[in-house]
């Protein structure tokens, strides 16, 4: 487990807030009214890109160490919350340049959903055989297989994660394979109160959780920046009293860039 770096929590906590520090890094490209099949060569064109670039490489082996340690070779799904409009944003079409290169090389089954999704992007999405989530479940979905799950949220608020942990709290959650901002950064860039508050399954399973860093050596470094995995390989020994208090976390209306299922 040398190469793996288990998290610790710095000292110093900065009081930055959820601050949307992927959406201000966002590179727009102008073109917004591609037809269907235009955005389909856009997608495949960043699909190769993405083979060819080292960062494949780096997230290949960061996946192959995480399923190592689940002695596991394959992914039985993948859901990926929060990719964003990739007909707009360069970083959500090389995230779904991964995605889809994920799903080619483990031929596996991909569950995507973003309330931002255009009809467009989401034809797009079904023409790339990509499941399409019809409902705003804020994140609470329940795995059901004691298989690998990866699960992949780039850039994504904290309350989907949150909402995740605590729909599967308990330890099955050693089967997934959690690919978001780095843990450290969520808990150390968060005044105390606001974790604790808002994301506090995040913040008890912390101790647990072993991040594997994925070198960014993205060409456009804003699409995988503070992006790590996350495993759990521990979970087997925590007491059944940690599991306890599960209680549905609720969130101000104000949430940072969660949009709820009740939203207008
Ligand atoms: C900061 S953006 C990240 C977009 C893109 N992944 C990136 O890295 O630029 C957060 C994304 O989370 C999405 N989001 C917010 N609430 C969500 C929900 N309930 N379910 C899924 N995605 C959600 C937003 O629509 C937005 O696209």
């Amino acid at each position: 487990m040398n190469d793996f770096q288990t998290v610790t929590r710095r000292k110093s906590r900065k009081k930055i807030r959820n601050k949307s520090f992927s959406s201000s890094l966002q590179h727009s490209y102008a073109e917004e009214n591609f037809n269907t099949d235009d955005l389909i060569r856009l997608v495949l064109a960043a699909a190769v890109d993405f083979r060819k670039s080292p960062y494949k490489q780096v997230i290949f082996n960061g996946l192959l160490k995480s399923l190592n340690v689940l002695h596991s070779k394959a992914i039985a799904e993948v859901i990926c919350y929060g990719l964003g409009s990739f007909s707009k944003n360069r970083s959500s079409k090389y995230q779904l340049a991964t995605l889809l290169t994920i799903k080619n090389q483990y031929n596996c089954n991909v569950l995507v959903y973003d309330p931002i999704f255009t009809e467009n992007e989401i034809e797009v999405l079904k023409t790339l055989e990509l499941n399409v989530i019809t409902i705003n479940e804020e994140g609470k979905r329940t795995i059901t297989n004691n298989r690998p799950t990866l699960v992949f949220m780039p850039h994504c608020p904290s309350q989907l994660l949150n909402n995740f942990l605590y729909c599967n709290w308990g330890p099955q959650l050693k089967n997934c394979i959690i690919v978001c901002n780095r843990w450290s950064a969520i808990v150390d860039q968060n005044p105390l109160g606001f974790v604790e508050d808002t994301t506090n399954y995040i913040l008890r399973l912390y101790p647990y959780v072993v991040d594997i860093e994925l070198k960014n050596e993205f060409e456009f470094i804003e699409t995988f920046i503070e992006t790590s995995i996350h495993i759990f390989p521990g979970l087997d020994e925590t007491p059944l009293s940690f599991w306890g208090n599960r209680e549905e976390p609720g969130y101000p209306k104000e949430s940072n860039q969660f949009i709820t299922s009740s939203s207008a």
